[in-house]
């Protein structure tokens, strides 16, 4: 287990290197957002507006299976940092519901494939059934929570990602966009060691770990590919135009996307069994970050 540093967030006041600290109240304005947003790239536009789609269901699937976990948590400190977890992921899942409704506006309606999402794979793999033998709900509650904090890996390896990489600038991206990306990139390296840590409390079963992020890839990378086809195959601009692996890597090449070197090496790393969030990032990164944030300082304002 690696050495934890607290970060101090007033006299007196810390908070592990790895925990989240507090609610940000941001709010975005997508007046001038275009449909392709990363201008003459609608690969990239959608490849990054698959994040849209997904998040808002998982995020709520998220809060739900933490806080069903949250009475088996007997150390009070971790216990105290569920909160503000669930206030950043619920903050998260509306921010990213207002793009849908923007895209539903400039003519991408998504509905049909989130509510595929919801009902055949969040409504399967994180559902609750509170008729099942009580041992097997707990182990079933167990492997959620792998589930989750393997699905925070990546959340964490992605705002690592956009925060440090300044491709999407360079393309011109819509500043409002990125800041979204950013701000809510900072508060998962933030928060990237809630859920692993309290799966370690509750259950620390290394074999759910290694096994759920086999399928949190596997189920990733197909979201990504159907989620892109369909943005683009209802993007009315594109005349039915399909996503190339040849655009991906170019646009890697160009660092507007990770590339899959970055993504699939990601994997591996999480199943080292000496393996703890906080290597991943530094939440110094995140917060210098969440100090600049155009949404993040009005929020503090206001
Ligand atoms: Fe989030
Ligand atoms: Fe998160």
């Amino acid at each position: 287990m690696a050495v934890q540093s607290p970060v101090v967030i007033a006299e007196g006041q810390t908070v592990p290197e790895g925990h989240p600290i507090v609610r940000r109240m941001v709010r975005f304005d997508w007046s001038g957002t275009q449909r392709h947003w990363v201008p003459d790239d609608p690969f990239t536009t959608h490849v990054v507006n698959v994040l849209h789609l997904l998040l808002p269901a998982g995020e709520r699937w998220f809060i739900d299976v933490v806080n069903k976990a949250r009475p088996l948590v007997h150390d009070e400190e971790l216990q105290e940092r569920i909160k503000p977890f669930v206030q950043q992921e619920s903050w998260h899942a509306w921010a990213h519901t207002v793009v849908l409704e923007h895209l539903a506006e400039q003519g991408i309606d998504t509905t049909a494939y989130t509510e595929r999402l919801e009902k055949q794979w969040f409504g399967r793999v994180l559902a609750d059934h509170p008729r099942w033998p009580k041992w097997l709900q707990r182990w079933w509650l167990n492997r959620r929570l792998a589930v989750v904090a393997a699905i925070e890996h990546y959340t964490c390896v992605l705002g690592r990602w956009v925060i440090e990489n300044d491709g999407l600038e360079r393309a011109g991206a819509d500043p409002v966009m990125l800041d979204l990306l950013r701000w809510h990139g900072a508060e998962e390296v933030e928060h990237r060691s809630l859920v692993f840590d309290v799966h370690n409390e509750v259950s620390g079963s290394y074999l759910q770990r290694a096994t759920t992020m086999a399928e949190v890839v596997f189920f990733l990378s197909l979201f990504w590919v159907l989620g892109v086809q369909f943005l683009m195959r209802h993007d009315p601009s594109l005349g039915g135009a399909k996503p190339r692996w040849r655009d991906w890597l170019r646009a890697a090449r160009q660092e507007r996307v990770p590339s899959p070197g970055l993504l699939y090496g990601a994997a591996p790393r999480y199943l080292r069994p000496g393996h703890h969030p906080i290597q991943e990032a530094s939440t110094q990164m995140a917060l210098e970050y969440l100090a600049r944030s155009p949404a993040a300082r009005a929020a503090q304002k206001g």
